[in-house]
């Protein structure tokens, strides 16, 4: 059976361009080509949703030179891919506390999800400065505020009021779960949403991720 929604953490870039005596960068930017990949895959295969995991809320305290060129990468991508997605009749959206980003990066998440706002041949979700902590808090904060206005009651605060304040409420649910590079964790990723999906753990590094490998964790 086709899976609905599946989310990724794309892992494994750096020990990627290491591989080849290169920065770290060369393997983010060589990460792009399995994210399209990942893409043209679940196109092919009719999984209607997919979640990627590309920065989260930590991924600040890597050196800051890693950090810039990451935030460029976002920038070039977002410029030059849309168009595509747009055309595949994809919608773009991306979750994640964007305050930190700079304005004209928030500016182009913004165009692009409005660009793509109405396309309904695939969902993809790009996470970025995203955190599984984040999400629950923010989800809270706004319950709270609610109940502070007085339009909710404390005794109203269930699993239920929650999960509709949470990313991703209006999507199907994450039946698997995929991590490259055989690393084992789940990194703050989507903590509350992920509660009921399957996970598989692929050995490859996400820049090596293609088509086959995509089949071979559906299939596992
Ligand atoms: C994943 O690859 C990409 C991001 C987190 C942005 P890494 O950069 O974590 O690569 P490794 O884990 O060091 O190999
Ligand atoms: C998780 O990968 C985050 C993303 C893939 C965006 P990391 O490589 O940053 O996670 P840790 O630090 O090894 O847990
Ligand atoms: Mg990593």
């Amino acid at each position: 059976m086709t899976p609905k929604h599946v989310a990724i953490i794309m892992d494994g870039n750096g020990r990627w361009a290491r591989k080849f005596n290169k920065e770290r960068f060369f393997g983010h930017n060589s990460g792009i080509n399995a994210v399209r990949e990942s893409i043209d895959t679940s196109l092919e295969l009719g999984i209607k949703q997919l979640t990627l995991y590309a920065f989260s809320s930590e991924n600040w305290s890597r050196p800051s030179a890693e950090v810039s060129a990451l935030m460029e990468l976002f920038m070039l991508v977002l410029k030059r891919e849309v168009k595509k997605l747009h055309e595949n009749d994809i919608r773009l959206s991306i979750i994640g506390d964007r305050q930190r980003f700079s304005s004209s990066l928030q500016k182009s998440m913004s165009r692009a999800e409005a660009l793509t706002r109405d396309n309904s041949g695939m969902h993809l979700v790009v996470a970025a400065n995203y955190g599984g902590r984040w999400d629950i808090a923010s989800a809270a904060q706004r319950l709270a505020r609610k109940v502070a206005e007085g339009v909710m009651s404390p005794d109203a605060i269930d699993e239920t009021a929650l999960d509709r304040e949470i990313c991703l409420s209006q999507e199907p649910p994450i039946d698997l779960c995929i991590r490259t590079s055989g690393e084992q964790r789940i990194s703050n990723f989507l903590l509350w949403q992920l509660a009921y999906a399957e996970f598989v753990f692929a050995p490859e590094l996400w820049p090596d991720f293609d088509g086959t490998a995509f089949d071979a964790a559906l299939e596992d």
